[in-house]
Protein backbone atom coordinates (compact mmCIF):
# COMPACT_ATOMS: atom_id res chain seq x y z
CA UNK A 1 0.00 0.00 0.00
CA UNK A 2 1.35 3.65 -1.05
CA UNK A 3 1.50 6.32 1.25
CA UNK A 4 -1.44 7.99 2.72
CA UNK A 5 0.69 11.04 4.22
CA UNK A 6 3.61 13.60 2.88
CA UNK A 7 6.81 13.31 4.45
CA UNK A 8 6.96 15.76 6.29
CA UNK A 9 3.62 14.68 8.68
CA UNK A 10 4.94 11.21 8.83
CA UNK A 11 8.34 12.79 10.06
CA UNK A 12 6.54 14.85 12.69
CA UNK A 13 4.68 11.83 13.53
CA UNK A 14 7.42 9.43 14.58
CA UNK A 15 8.89 12.47 15.96
CA UNK A 16 6.05 12.34 18.72
CA UNK A 17 5.88 8.63 18.58
CA UNK A 18 9.52 9.20 20.26
CA UNK A 19 8.49 12.10 22.50
CA UNK A 20 5.82 10.65 23.73
CA UNK A 21 3.40 13.61 22.72
CA UNK A 22 -0.39 12.63 21.95
CA UNK A 23 -2.80 15.30 21.90
CA UNK A 24 -1.28 17.23 18.29
CA UNK A 25 -4.30 17.44 15.63
CA UNK A 26 -2.77 17.72 12.63
CA UNK A 27 -4.95 18.88 9.68
CA UNK A 28 -3.60 17.85 6.88
CA UNK A 29 -4.09 19.80 2.93
CA UNK A 30 -6.32 16.34 2.14
CA UNK A 31 -8.19 16.51 5.02
CA UNK A 32 -9.19 19.75 4.45
CA UNK A 33 -10.32 19.08 0.87
CA UNK A 34 -12.06 16.40 2.62
CA UNK A 35 -14.13 18.78 4.96
CA UNK A 36 -15.33 21.30 2.49
CA UNK A 37 -16.50 18.49 0.31
CA UNK A 38 -18.26 16.87 2.78
CA UNK A 39 -19.97 20.25 3.63
CA UNK A 40 -20.68 21.55 0.18
CA UNK A 41 -22.57 17.54 -0.57
CA UNK A 42 -24.51 18.11 2.66
CA UNK A 43 -25.19 21.60 1.78
CA UNK A 44 -26.50 20.28 -1.62
CA UNK A 45 -28.34 17.69 -0.52
CA UNK A 46 -30.59 20.58 1.80
CA UNK A 47 -31.13 22.36 -1.01
CA UNK A 48 -32.56 18.94 -3.08
CA UNK A 49 -34.60 17.23 -0.14
CA UNK A 50 -36.68 20.91 -0.61
CA UNK A 51 -38.61 20.21 -4.00
CA UNK A 52 -38.40 16.32 -3.04
CA UNK A 53 -40.48 17.37 0.24
CA UNK A 54 -42.67 19.70 -2.02
CA UNK A 55 -43.16 17.00 -4.48
CA UNK A 56 -44.09 14.54 -1.86
CA UNK A 57 -46.23 16.85 0.52
CA UNK A 58 -48.13 18.28 -2.30
CA UNK A 59 -51.36 16.28 -2.47
CA UNK A 60 -51.55 17.30 1.31
CA UNK A 61 -51.66 21.41 0.57
CA UNK A 62 -53.21 20.60 -2.71
CA UNK A 63 -56.57 18.77 -0.81
CA UNK A 64 -56.50 21.71 1.59
CA UNK A 65 -56.59 23.92 -1.23
CA UNK A 66 -58.86 22.41 -3.69
CA UNK A 67 -61.86 24.80 -3.26
CA UNK A 68 -63.17 25.45 -6.80
CA UNK A 69 -66.39 26.72 -8.17
CA UNK A 70 -67.78 25.47 -11.52
CA UNK A 71 -70.07 27.87 -13.57
CA UNK A 72 -73.79 26.76 -14.00
CA UNK A 73 -74.98 29.41 -15.91
CA UNK A 74 -76.01 33.34 -16.44
CA UNK A 75 -78.48 34.23 -13.85
CA UNK A 76 -80.73 35.37 -16.79
CA UNK A 77 -81.34 31.95 -17.64
CA UNK A 78 -82.35 31.05 -14.56
CA UNK A 79 -84.84 34.04 -13.91
CA UNK A 80 -88.63 32.26 -14.78
CA UNK A 81 -87.53 29.02 -12.37
CA UNK A 82 -90.67 27.40 -13.30
CA UNK A 83 -88.97 24.18 -13.24
CA UNK A 84 -85.89 22.44 -12.49
CA UNK A 85 -83.20 23.21 -14.85
CA UNK A 86 -80.65 20.73 -15.22
CA UNK A 87 -76.89 21.80 -15.95
CA UNK A 88 -73.98 20.22 -16.40
CA UNK A 89 -70.42 21.37 -14.65
CA UNK A 90 -67.50 20.45 -14.62
CA UNK A 91 -64.42 20.61 -12.01
CA UNK A 92 -60.73 19.27 -11.54
CA UNK A 93 -60.88 16.52 -8.55
CA UNK A 94 -57.33 15.50 -7.30
CA UNK A 95 -56.15 11.93 -6.30
CA UNK A 96 -52.87 11.98 -5.08
CA UNK A 97 -50.91 13.67 -8.03
CA UNK A 98 -53.32 13.01 -10.80
CA UNK A 99 -55.97 15.88 -11.74
CA UNK A 100 -59.17 14.56 -13.19
CA UNK A 101 -61.46 16.62 -14.88
CA UNK A 102 -65.15 15.47 -13.78
CA UNK A 103 -68.52 16.66 -14.96
CA UNK A 104 -71.90 16.04 -12.55
CA UNK A 105 -75.18 16.69 -13.59
CA UNK A 106 -77.45 19.27 -11.26
CA UNK A 107 -80.59 20.88 -11.11
CA UNK A 108 -81.01 24.45 -10.78
CA UNK A 109 -84.47 25.10 -8.89
CA UNK A 110 -86.19 26.97 -6.15
CA UNK A 111 -87.35 26.41 -2.91
CA UNK A 112 -91.07 27.10 -2.22
CA UNK A 113 -90.28 30.53 -0.77
CA UNK A 114 -88.79 31.47 -3.84
CA UNK A 115 -85.23 31.25 -3.37
CA UNK A 116 -82.75 29.79 -6.02
CA UNK A 117 -80.96 26.47 -4.94
CA UNK A 118 -78.35 23.96 -6.87
CA UNK A 119 -79.03 20.18 -6.12
CA UNK A 120 -76.83 17.28 -6.36
CA UNK A 121 -78.69 14.72 -9.44
CA UNK A 122 -76.80 12.02 -7.53
CA UNK A 123 -79.47 10.05 -5.98
CA UNK A 124 -78.73 10.20 -2.05
CA UNK A 125 -80.31 6.29 -1.37
CA UNK A 126 -77.27 4.29 -3.60
CA UNK A 127 -76.31 7.03 -5.73
CA UNK A 128 -78.29 6.70 -9.31
CA UNK A 129 -79.13 9.62 -11.19
CA UNK A 130 -82.15 11.45 -11.12
CA UNK A 131 -84.13 13.13 -13.60
CA UNK A 132 -86.79 15.68 -14.10
CA UNK A 133 -90.34 14.30 -15.06
CA UNK A 134 -92.32 17.60 -16.25
CA UNK A 135 -95.61 15.75 -16.65
CA UNK A 136 -95.58 14.09 -12.64
CA UNK A 137 -93.99 17.36 -11.60
CA UNK A 138 -91.74 15.38 -9.89
CA UNK A 139 -87.73 14.23 -9.68
CA UNK A 140 -88.05 10.41 -10.70
CA UNK A 141 -84.74 7.74 -9.43
CA UNK A 142 -85.16 5.21 -11.78
CA UNK A 143 -83.14 2.56 -9.92
CA UNK A 144 -85.77 1.89 -6.50
CA UNK A 145 -88.19 4.37 -7.23
CA UNK A 146 -87.41 6.95 -5.07
CA UNK A 147 -89.59 10.14 -5.77
CA UNK A 148 -88.28 13.82 -4.84
CA UNK A 149 -90.54 17.23 -4.75
CA UNK A 150 -88.98 20.37 -6.94
CA UNK A 151 -87.68 21.46 -4.01
CA UNK A 152 -85.72 18.24 -3.43
CA UNK A 153 -88.10 16.91 -0.74
CA UNK A 154 -88.54 12.81 -0.40
CA UNK A 155 -91.79 12.16 -0.88
CA UNK A 156 -91.76 8.23 -1.56
CA UNK A 157 -89.64 5.59 -2.11
CA UNK A 158 -86.23 4.32 0.20
CA UNK A 159 -84.26 7.62 -0.40
CA UNK A 160 -83.36 8.64 3.46
CA UNK A 161 -83.00 12.20 3.07
CA UNK A 162 -83.64 14.72 0.18
CA UNK A 163 -81.51 15.92 -2.26
CA UNK A 164 -77.94 17.03 -1.82
CA UNK A 165 -78.40 20.57 -2.23
CA UNK A 166 -75.05 22.52 -2.96
CA UNK A 167 -73.25 26.13 -2.27
CA UNK A 168 -74.07 28.43 -4.83
CA UNK A 169 -73.04 32.11 -5.34
CA UNK A 170 -73.21 34.95 -7.94
CA UNK A 171 -69.98 36.00 -9.48
CA UNK A 172 -70.01 38.32 -12.93
CA UNK A 173 -73.19 37.62 -13.37
CA UNK A 174 -73.14 34.04 -13.37
CA UNK A 175 -74.58 31.09 -11.44
CA UNK A 176 -71.55 29.32 -9.54
CA UNK A 177 -71.59 26.15 -7.76
CA UNK A 178 -69.21 24.15 -5.36
CA UNK A 179 -69.80 20.53 -6.15
CA UNK A 180 -69.62 18.57 -3.21
CA UNK A 181 -70.09 14.35 -3.03
CA UNK A 182 -72.34 13.03 0.12
CA UNK A 183 -72.05 9.95 2.17
CA UNK A 184 -75.50 7.50 0.16
CA UNK A 185 -78.06 6.29 2.07
CA UNK A 186 -77.63 8.20 5.36
CA UNK A 187 -80.76 10.59 6.97
CA UNK A 188 -78.13 13.22 7.27
CA UNK A 189 -76.19 15.48 3.89
CA UNK A 190 -72.90 14.31 5.58
CA UNK A 191 -69.92 15.42 2.98
CA UNK A 192 -67.34 12.86 1.83
CA UNK A 193 -63.93 14.20 1.41
S1 LIG B 1 -80.51 4.84 -5.96
FE1 LIG B 1 -82.21 6.16 -6.11
S2 LIG B 1 -83.78 5.11 -5.14
FE2 LIG B 1 -82.09 3.82 -4.95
Amino acid sequence: MGHVLGDDVEQKLETEKATGKKDVIIITRRSFFGALVAIGSAGMGALLAVPVLRYVLYPLYARAAGTEWSDVGEMSEFANGQSPVRKTITFTQRDGWREVVSAQSVYVSRTSAGEMEVMSAICPHLGCSVSWQQAQNDFLCPCHGSVFKADGKVVAGPSPRAMDRLPTRIKDGKLQVHFEYFRPNVPNQEKLT
